[in-house]
């Protein structure tokens, strides 16, 4: 063996290799970087190994989390890509995230995702990051805390799942699931047919296969300049998908070699681009809270990229894809009509070209690349400017005494366009158990003119801010043939669910000043698109003094704001640090720049 020079005492170490980055933990950096050495050595690695640039690569497999079930395909494809281009990858954990198996909700684990990803992606040696994500709250969770950790990083995304078969019709997770059990609900298909259906709604592994929020997240990630633009819409099962995931391995050692950082990279413009293919695309409400919680880590958006700034896209863009839930079809429609290169062409005077990519070119230079006529695209699925599936605003925000920090509103899932303008009495429910309790009482006064209304879902509330706000329409009403009312809550719904649905209304009703927390059963209601207004029918002097009395009786009781300070372990962190919808849901001292108010 011939002596090592890394370990000359008199020479400052000399690499661009992560693995000699960093060296303060042990006093001595000649001794730091000697041990480093000796313990990845067990692995069996050589010093040409070594010297390369390291690409981390974040395993996100769970036996809990079908929509991740390709991750091992996908690491062994980015690892390819890595070591043809001269890298060494390195894998390895964090936290998985999936919808079903996450107690009491996703989005509660999404800031501990976050949180575990920044810093491991700070304590390892590695030179740039590929973040393997997919299911809905991985993906901002990954963007979040490798923002935060501002090392090269690079979302590799699992794709979405194929589309499934019932009696003749495509049917596919989870508008379907939904729109199924609500037919099931009002007694129109039977206990055998809706087993059945069971089986087909995810026949495939990989993401929910229509416009909910994680395929919503890869459209944004693609669109914030982060990924190739197919890798937003492949399918999980595809060859196609490892061909991306090659890619990956590819740039990352470029990124890892130009050392382009992601807050480098992403500016205001990306955001904005960002959010006008949200509103293009229909996309989930959940991801209105994602992209401000996103935006917030990075020093110089925290603040500038509000809920306003939804509101402004969203009257200049036109929803022009047409997928499940706003429209009729599936991811694997979107694949094949050209996807988010498509898109993109058609939306191009919307978008800010300008605007840096990974690549190290512009989203405009990318654009230019393609030739436009290569896109003979399907314009059912992904209209053209002139022939849109809803003129603007897929996304609005509300705003109005019962929610002075906003309020969101998919207005093109709604299914009865005439409850975005409409006035009726609030039947309210204080929080689930009491709404599971008595929604289907035949006793229950309310008519299809009522506003059901749920409290107690916010990011506090209940907490994590479950996907409850698609509140079910009650029984008697719904038998009646009744498919869409007006409904409110503090919380989340799912990006694959529709309805005439107000959302992530802020200050949520646990706040104990929250005018949302002193509405009662009876009130009138009202929900005024045009003006964006969501107004509770009573005098500012009513109003003020129901605030005061609920405060009051909340302090007397000691109530809940007491019960947050001292509850244990991440539950209790949660309660006391996570901030509202419209700032994002992230704990206030993960922000770049502290609270937000
Ligand atoms: Fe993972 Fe829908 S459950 S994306
Ligand atoms: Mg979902």
């Amino acid at each position: 063996t011939k002596p090592n020079e890394d370990y000359d005492l008199d020479k400052p170490i000399s690499s661009t290799s992560g693995l000699r980055q960093g060296l303060t933990s042990y006093g001595d950096a000649h001794f730091s970087l000697f041990l480093r050495k000796v313990f990845i050595k067990a692995l069996g690695y050589s010093e040409d190994a070594l010297s390369r640039p390291i690409i981390g690569i974040i395993n996100t497999f769970s036996g809990f989390n079908p929509c991740h079930a390709n991750v091992p395909q996908l690491i062994e494809a980015a690892k390819r890509g890595v070591q043809l281009n001269g890298g060494l990858a390195i894998e390895f954990p964090t936290i998985s995230v999936h919808e079903s198996f996450s107690h009491p909700t996703s989005m509660f684990l999404r800031n501990l995702m976050s949180m575990d990803t920044e810093e491991m992606i700070k304590a390892q040696p590695l030179d740039a990051c590929i973040m393997i994500g997919g299911c809905d709250k991985t993906v901002p969770a990954q963007l979040m805390g490798g923002i935060s950790a501002n090392k090269p990083i690079l979302p590799l995304i699992t794709g979405p799942m194929m589309p499934g078969s019932h009696r003749g019709k495509r049917i596919g997770a989870c508008t379907d699931c939904r729109n199924n059990w609500a037919a099931f609900r009002a007694g129109e298909i039977d206990v055998e047919e809706i087993s059945e259906i069971n089986e087909e709604l995810a026949p495939t592994i990989g993401t929910c296969g229509v416009m909910g929020t994680a395929s919503t997240m890869a459209c944004v990630t693609a669109a914030l300049g982060m990924m190739p633009l197919r890798g937003a819409s492949a399918p999980a099962v595809s060859s196609a998908r490892l061909r991306i995931a090659e890619e990956t391995g590819a740039n990352a050692v470029a990124v890892a070699k130009s050392s382009s950082k992601p807050q480098e990279i992403l500016t205001k413009e990306s955001f904005l681009n960002a959010i006008t293919v949200l509103q293009a695309i229909g996309g989930s409400t959940n991801a209105v809270v994602h992209l401000l919680a996103i935006a917030n880590r990075h020093p110089q958006l925290q603040g500038v990229i509000t809920l306003e700034t939804f509101e402004e896209i969203g009257k200049k863009t036109p929803l022009l894809i047409d997928l499940k839930p706003s429209g009729d079809n599936y991811m694997n429609d979107f694949h094949n009509a050209g996807g988010m290169m498509a898109l993109l062409q058609v939306l191009r005077p919307l978008l800010h070209l300008s605007a840096m990519t990974i690549t190290g070119k512009t989203l405009g230079e990318i654009l230019d690349s393609v030739p436009t006529k290569k896109f003979a695209f399907d314009q059912d699925i992904i209209r053209p400017l002139s022939n849109p599936l809803f003129p603007s605003s897929s996304l609005v925000v509300l705003h109005g005494n019962l929610a002075p920090n906003g309020a969101v509103l998919k207005a093109s899932a709604s299914k009865d366009r005439h409850l975005l303008t409409h006035t009726g009495p609030a039947v309210v429910f204080e929080y689930s158990a009491d709404l599971a309790q008595r929604i289907d009482d035949p006793t229950l006064e309310v008519t299809k003119d009522s506003v059901l209304v749920l409290k107690g879902i916010g990011p506090i509330g209940n907490p994590g801010m479950p996907e409850a706000g698609l509140i079910p329409i009650p029984k008697k009403l719904a038998s009646q043939g009744v498919k869409d009312m007006l409904r409110l809550s503090d919380g989340r719904m799912s990006g694959t669910a529709g309805g005439t649905i107000i959302l992530h209304i802020s200050p949520e009703a646990a706040v104990p000043d929250s005018p949302f927390g002193i509405v009662e059963t009876g009130d009138l209601i009202t929900c005024d698109i045009e003006s964006r207004r969501l107004h509770l029918d009573i005098s500012d002097e009513v109003l003020k003094s129901r605030i005061s009395q609920r405060k009051q009786l909340l302090e007397a009781e000691a109530g809940p704001v007491q019960a947050r300070k001292q509850k244990r372990g991440y539950r209790g962190l949660y309660e006391r640090s996570v901030n509202q919808a419209h700032e994002g849901t992230d704990f206030d001292f993960l922000t770049a720049n502290g609270p937000v108010e």
